[in-house]
């Protein structure tokens, strides 16, 4: 049989992206959406107005799983998110945003759920628009460099060998060098680049060191790793959200105790 793919994006009836455009509809993904009630036919021809939804249904499943009461923050940063996804449209880097939605199962969500944690501080940290704007931008695209790391090593569902890991580390380089001819705000390329340096230099790509690192990846680095205990991945099991704090207030020296902080105050 000759291989289809979707021509344009399909969202189950909550506006959650089931299919991005351009992406294979194989047996198994087509028995898929037959469950969710969509077809290929029924693709939304609006799909701005769908995905804006998809982006906001995404933050309040964010928001559940957070057990976030503070609604206002939450609510501002899912729409400083939606404003920077649609203002990329006509920007020549909108080709890695949609890319994002089309690769492994999970780096949409784990995007836009990194986004809104780190607006999510930066909101209470009083960052003007355009500092939002450019936090939530790198925050958003800051493993667009997974891109370009293969499925299998993404989707290995248990630990990665020391040469998979290597390559896995790629990503920060990988993401820079790819988006360098985009002329993307220096804000948030550096995320791109930094979020998983640690303060004490026990990370990489350059093992940096305090203020070597810049504010906004410090706040990246800590909504990655809260997402990436409590959301689970093919090799780890989900975890609470007290856990993922508990051990960002355990790792001494790794994080800083400033933003640790203040998320703690948005989850209590
Ligand atoms: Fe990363
Ligand atoms: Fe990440």
């Amino acid at each position: 049989m000759p291989e289809t793919f979707a021509k344009k994006d399909i969202y189950d009836k909550n506006g959650v992206l089931l299919l991005a455009k351009g992406q294979k509809t194989t047996d198994v993904v087509l028995i898929k959406l037959k469950k969710h009630g969509c077809y290929e036919q029924e693709a939304a021809v609006n799909s701005d107005v769908k995905q804006s939804e998809a982006t906001s249904s995404i933050a309040s499943a964010l928001g559940e799983r957070m057990n976030i009461r503070n609604d206002r923050v939450l609510e501002y940063s899912n729409k400083v998110l939606s404003n920077v996804i649609f203002g990329s449209k006509t920007k020549p880097w909108w080709i890695y945003v949609n890319a994002l939605s089309n690769y492994v199962d999970w780096l949409y969500t784990h995007s836009i759920d990194v986004a809104i944690i780190s607006l999510m501080i930066a909101v209470e940290l009083r960052y003007n628009d355009d500092e939002l704007w450019n936090l939530g931008l790198g925050a958003f695209m800051h493993d667009v460099g997974k891109l370009l790391i293969p499925k299998p090593i993404l989707q290995k569902p248990g630990p990665l060998t020391d040469l998979e890991m290597e390559f896995m580390r790629q990503h920060c380089e990988l993401g820079r060098s790819s988006l360098e001819p985009y002329c993307l705000p220096k804000e948030g390329m550096d995320i791109i680049f930094q979020h998983h340096e640690r303060l004490d230099g026990s990370g990489y790509p350059k093992g940096l060191k305090g203020d070597e690192i810049c504010r906004n990846a410090k706040i990246v680095m800590i909504a990655d790793v809260v997402d990436a205990i409590t959301a689970g991945r093919p090799y780890k099991p989900v975890r609470e959200m007290d856990e993922a704090i508990k051990i960002l207030r355990s790792d001494e020296g790794k994080y800083s105790k400033e933003f640790v902080f203040v998320l703690g105050k948005i989850l209590e």
